[in-house]
């Protein structure tokens, strides 16, 4: 069979979905309307693993517009939407995916989309890349190149590629403008807080809000939070992440001091055990804990475990942990990324940004044919593209440089008058 999913029969609900989605992604839309036309990407074989949501199967039917024949996993045990995967096992694509995956099934599925052979492989987190290059190396040959989609990563694949690892040229789309300031700013910050007020309902109005981390996922969780009504709080070790977040209005302390007073807590910063044991042990009783970070290690859950003699699930996507000094503790989404896990991820207007990044830079890929191995940035005129058909979407004219304007900016004779 060319499809591993939870239960098919769940195609016709996952196709409204679907359909939704598209309806909202207008760049891709365009895309997906010359792709019909010209099959820039015929003859690609394309693995990707990715969320497995509505956003993604609009994607993947851009890619197969463009002619490209594709394999998908989901890039995370919990974030596979069941329905949509079967609409899109239904209509033909080769998809492996089922939301609550153990760690063996998912590796099953990442697995399954190398055995297709992709010429060209699609990232987010660099699971697919790294299983290839370390326990898949007979399908390697068959790489052109690569994209990667999230800053994680980005990171792996750059130490990869430091280490003399990396075999083959990756395109780092998550570092590109029209996915990084839009995707990971506002999309991460609306789909955190949704994950959390899904996963518990709880008011965030007047609440003590922790963000560990200031990058760029983490500025927006921390944006949309205050805008909630909470009182945020924001931890780092970079002095000037901290120094930024100081004169965006934050208060910013060590995680040690803000782990006594924080109602909720929210990592994103792609790192491990940033929310560690210690600080754990001084939490105030009713804290909740939540990951928006692409890995489920920057909560210490193994220590979250040790220092509890109990569990129970609450609601959905929500466990009460007794602690042993009588306190409760709440963890979301089993500190897997709560805004996939508890909620549907970023909205489709703004994956209509980053997945025509990826839609494009998939089509320049198959345009090069002499990348060498690295890792490259997106091309200037890529992000120009999407950025205009954004605007012009959404109904928005600018202006344009008059060519005295353009010329003044060329030239460096004239100074103060
Ligand atoms: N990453 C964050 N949100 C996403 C979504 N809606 N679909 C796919 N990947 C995502």
């Amino acid at each position: 069979m060319s499809y591993k999913v939870k239960d098919i029969g769940l195609a016709p609900r996952g196709e409204l979905l679907i359909e939704w989605a598209r309806d909202h992604m207008p760049v891709l839309a365009l895309i997906r309307s010359r792709f019909e036309l010209e099959k820039p990407l015929a003859g690609v074989k394309l693995g990707a693993c990715l969320h497995a949501t509505k956003e993604t199967a609009v994607l993947v039917r851009t890619l197969e517009a463009g002619g490209a024949e594709v394999a998908l996993c989901g890039s995370n045990p919990l974030s596979t939407h069941d329905d949509v995967v079967a609409a899109l096992a239904a209509t033909g694509t080769k998809v492996y995916a089922w939301r609550e995956q153990t760690t063996e099934e998912y590796y099953w599925c990442v697995n399954k989309v190398i055995d297709h052979g992709p010429t060209i492989t699609m990232d987010d987190g660099a699971d697919l890349v790294s299983t290839l290059h370390s326990k898949r190396t007979e399908k390697l040959n068959l790489v052109k190149a690569g994209s990667e989609e999230t800053t994680t990563g980005v990171i792996r694949l750059r130490a990869m590629h430091r280490d003399g690892a990396l075999k083959y040229p990756i395109v780092a789309v998550n570092d590109t403008p029209t996915k990084r300031m839009f995707d990971n700013r506002y999309g991460t910050g609306q789909s955190t807080i949704d994950g959390i007020l899904r996963a518990s309902s709880v008011m965030l109005a007047g609440k003590v809000f922790v963000v560990v981390g200031y990058g760029w996922c983490a500025r927006g969780v921390a944006t949309r939070a205050r805008g909630m009504g909470s009182h945020v709080i924001v931890t780092e070790v970079d002095p000037m992440k901290a120094l930024e977040a100081v004169m965006d209005g934050f208060q910013v302390m060590p995680l040690m001091e803000a782990a006594k007073v924080g109602d909720i807590f929210v990592t994103v910063t792609g790192d491990t055990k940033v929310i560690d044991e210690q600080h754990i042990r001084v939490m105030k009783d009713g804290a909740m804990l939540a990951n928006s970070g692409h890995f489920n290690v920057e909560i210490n859950i193994p220590a979250l475990e040790k220092l509890s003699k109990g569990k129970r699930r609450m609601r959905p996507d929500l466990d009460e942990y007794q602690m042993k000094n009588g306190r409760k503790l709440y963890l979301l989404a089993e500190g897997r990324l709560v805004n996939l896990a508890a909620a549907e991820g970023h909205p489709s207007e703004v994956m209509d940004m980053s997945f025509a990044d990826q839609a494009l830079v998939a089509e320049w890929i198959q345009k090069n044919k002499d990348l060498k191995t690295g890792v490259y940035d997106v091309p200037r005129d890529i992000d120009e593209m999407v950025s205009r058909i954004k605007l012009q979407s959404m109904g928005v004219m600018i202006d344009k440089l008059t060519d005295e304007q353009r010329k003044y900016l060329m030239s460096w004779s004239q100074g103060t008058v």
